[in-house]
C-alpha cells in the first residue's frame, strides 16, 4: 500500500459567469476540486493550507476513519476549523472501501466550491465488471453568485430565500444559462465509440436532489458511496447531495453528439420564486462531425422537476453486491431509534419556546425528535469528550423517539395558515447520542409532511450503515419489517429518506469516536436537522480511540472561532 499525499491550498478567486464576476472559494484554483485517486488500503496525506479569511475544516466524505476519528473534519464536532493563515494536516487510511467517494469543507456552506472526487481503486486494479476505458468524475453542483460565506450568515438568521442561479456539471453551467445571448461552455465527454466510461456521479450541490441522463444511452449503476452494486440497468440516475453513484456507460451510440443533462428536482407544488436548476453536457463521439451532420443533438426527456417518485424508484431498486463476511447485516438489534425529521417554532434571538402561535418572532427550525441541534462554535465536541468536561457544551440525551408520536405524512392535517403558526414549540440544544462499543443499531428516519418538499438524505459519519427497506407514508413496525432485506442490502453514508416516507437502517458501532449525522441539504443543517453519536471504547486497544495525535486541532481555552 501507498502513501499518497496532496497539498490543498484553499484560497479565493473570481469567476465571471451570466455576465457577472464573483468572489469564490477553490482548492488550487481548481473547480471542481483535484480528484484524490488512491488504491484500497493506501494512507491519505493532506495538507491542508488555509488561505481564506475564515476558519476551514475538510471533511472526507464517507471515509470510515477506523479508529482515527480526529481527521474526519467535521467543523467544531471532531476539530476546530484551521484559522486564517494556518495549515493542517490530514492523515488516514482507508481499507475495505472502493469505488467513489468525495471531499468538501465542512464549515459554512463552502462546500458549494471546496470539493472534490475522492476515487478508490481496487487492489490489482480487479473490478467485479469488465475494466472501463476511462474513468469520468460528474461532479453535480450548482453556481451561486451570492458570496457563500454571506449565504451562510443569512440561512442562520433564518432567510431561506436565496436560490442559485444554475446547476453546473464539473462546474461548467452549461448552454443553456446565458446572458446577452452568449451560452455558457458546457461539459464535453469525448469518447470512442465500442468503449465503456466509468461515470463517477457526485452531487455536491447545497439545496437539489438531480435527475442525471444522457440522450441516446443507458447506465448500468455498479456501486454507490464506496461499494459496489449488483448491476442495475437504467436510462436515468437520481443522485442525492451528499450521494456517489458509479455507473458504466456503453458508447455504443451511432457517432454524433449527444446532450447530458443534470435537472435539479423541486417542491412539488411548483414556486414561481425558483425556476428549474438545470446544466446541459455533451458527449462527443471521436470521429463525429462537429455540426453533428446537421441534425440537431438529441436531449434526454427528463421527468418534471416536481415529481420525485423517480428518485424512490431509482434508489429503492438499487441492491449491494456480495458483501465480504465482515459486513454481515445484523440480525439482532440492541438499540432501536425512530427519528421523526421534522420542524419546529423558537422565538428569534432566544433559546424559548414562543407560546404557540403568538409571536412575530417565531421563526421555523428543523428538528430530529423535536430537537433543533445547536452546533457548538467555541468549542469542538471531540475535544470535550476527550477532556471529560462536557457540561455546557452537550448533553447525551438526545430521545429514541418523538415527544408524541402523530401521523407524519398526511398533509391534509397541517392546520391552514402560515407554517410557523401551526408548528410544535421545540428548543436548541446540543443533544447527542451514546453507544457501547459493538451495539447493533437500527434507526427508522421518518421523513414527515411538515418538510412538504424535502426528502431528506441522511449522512452519518464514520459508518456505513445498511440500508434494509424504504417505502412511503408512515412506518409501521408491524409490517413494515417484512419488507427488510437481509440478503443483499446497500452499504451507504448517505440514505435519501423519501419525501414523505420512511428508511431503515442498521449498523454495528465498531468505530469509537464522535460522529456527525445530519441532513445533507445545507440549509436543513443550519436550521439543525443533526446529531452526533458518541461510541464508547472496546475492551482492548485494537477496539479503542487511541489518543489524539499532535496535530488534533483544538479550540484552545480562549475558544477560538473565526466564522
Ligand atoms: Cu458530506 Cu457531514 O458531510
Amino acid at each position: 500500500a501507498a502513501v499518497v499525499e496532496h497539498t490543498f491550498v484553499v484560497h479565493e478567486m473570481n469567476q465571471t459567469h451570466l455576465c457577472n464576476t464573483t468572489k469564490i472559494y477553490v482548492v488550487n484554483g481548481q473547480l471542481p476540486g483535484p480528484t484524490i485517486d488512491i488504491t484500497d488500503g493506501d494512507t491519505v496525506v493532506v495538507h491542508v493550507i488555509n488561505r481564506l479569511p475564515h476558519g476551514l475544516t475538510i471533511h472526507w466524505h464517507g471515509i470510515r476513519q477506523m479508529r482515527s476519528c480526529w481527521s474526519d473534519g467535521a467543523g467544531f464536532v471532531t476539530e476546530c476549523p484551521i484559522p486564517p493563515g494556518g495549515e493542517h494536516v490530514y492523515r488516514f487510511n482507508v481499507t475495505g472501501q472502493v469505488g467513489t467517494l468525495w471531499w468538501h469543507a465542512h464549515v459554512t456552506c463552502l462546500r458549494a466550491t471546496v470539493a472534490g472526487a475522492f476515487i478508490i481503486r481496487p487492489k490489482g486494479g480487479r473490478y467485479p465488471f469488465p475494466t472501463p476505458a476511462k474513468d469520468v468524475p460528474i461532479i453535480i453542483g450548482e453556481w451561486w453568485e451570492l458570496d457563500l460565506v454571506e449565504l451562510d450568515r443569512r440561512m442562520h438568521d433564518g432567510n431561506f430565500d436565496d436560490n442559485p442561479l444554475s446547476a453546473t456539471i464539473n462546474g461548467k453551467l452549461g448552454d443553456l444559462s446565458n446572458c446577452s445571448g452568449k451560452p455558457e461552455e458546457s461539459f464535453v465527454l469525448d469518447v470512442v465509440r465500442g468503449k465503456t466510461y466509468l461515470l463517477r456521479i457526485v452531487n455536491t450541490a447545497l439545496f437539489s436532489e438531480y435527475y442525471f441522463k444522457v440522450a441516446g444511452h443507458t447506465f448500468t449503476v455498479v456501486g454507490a458511496d464506496g461499494y459496489y452494486l449488483t448491476p442495475y440497468k437504467t436510462d436515468m440516475v437520481t443522485v442525492a447531495p451528499g450521494e456517489a453513484i458509479d455507473v458504466l456507460m456503453a458508447a455504443d451510440a451511432p457517432p454524433a453528439h449527444y446532450h447530458m443533462v443534470a435537472l435539479a428536482n423541486q417542491p412539488p407544488e411548483p414556486d414561481p420564486q425558483i425556476p428549474g436548476f438545470v446544466s446541459r453536457g455533451l458527449v462527443r463521439y471521436a470521429g463525429s462531425s462537429h455540426n453533428n451532420n446537421g441534425l440537431p443533438v438529441p436531449t434526454p426527456l427528463m421527468p418534471s422537476q416536481h415529481n420525485t417518485m423517480p428518485s424512490y424508484y431509482f434508489h429503492s431498486n438499487l441492491t449491494g453486491l456480495a458483501h465480504p463476511d465482515r459486513h454481515r447485516v445484523p440480525m439482532h438489534v440492541d438499540e432501536r431509534l425512530f427519528f421523526a425529521l421534522g420542524l419546529g417554532s423558537i422565538c428569534r434571538g432566544t433559546n424559548k419556546t414562543c407560546e404557540r402561535g403568538r409571536s412575530p418572532e417565531t421563526i421555523v427550525v428543523a428538528t430530529m425528535n423535536n430537537v433543533s441541534f445547536r452546533h457548538p462554535t467555541n468549542a469542538s465536541l471531540l475535544e470535550r469528550y476527550y477532556d471529560g468536561q462536557t457540561s455546557g457544551l452537550y448533553t447525551e440525551d438526545l430521545p429514541d423517539h418523538p415527544p408524541h408520536p402523530y401521523n407524519y405524512t398526511d398533509r391534509s392535517l397541517i392546520p391552514p395558515g402560515p407554517l410557523e403558526k401551526a408548528l410544535e414549540p421545540t428548543f436548541k440544544a446540543t443533544k447527542l447520542r451514546r453507544f457501547r462499543y459493538n451495539t447493533s443499531v437500527e434507526i427508522i428516519f421518518q421523513s414527515t409532511a411538515l418538510l412538504q418538499s424535502d426528502s431528506n438524505p441522511m449522512h452519518l459519519h464514520g459508518y456505513d450503515f445498511f440500508v434494509l427497506a424504504t417505502g412511503l407514508g408512515n412506518y409501521n413496525p408491524k409490517t413494515d419489517p417484512e419488507k427488510f432485506n437481509y440478503h443483499n442490502p446497500q452499504l451507504r453514508n448517505t440514505v435519501q429518506v423519501p419525501r414523505t416516507g420512511w428508511a431503515a437502517v442498521r449498523f454495528v458501532t465498531d468505530n469509537p469516536g464522535m460522529w456527525y449525522l445530519h441532513c445533507h441539504f445545507e440549509f436543513h443543517i443550519i436550521m439543525g436537522m443533526a446529531t452526533a453519536f458518541i461510541v464508547e471504547n472496546g475492551p482492548t486497544p485494537e477496539t479503542s480511540l487511541p489518543p489524539p495525535p499532535p496535530e488534533f486541532k483544538r479550540c484552545g481555552a480562549n475558544g477560538l472561532t473565526h466564522l
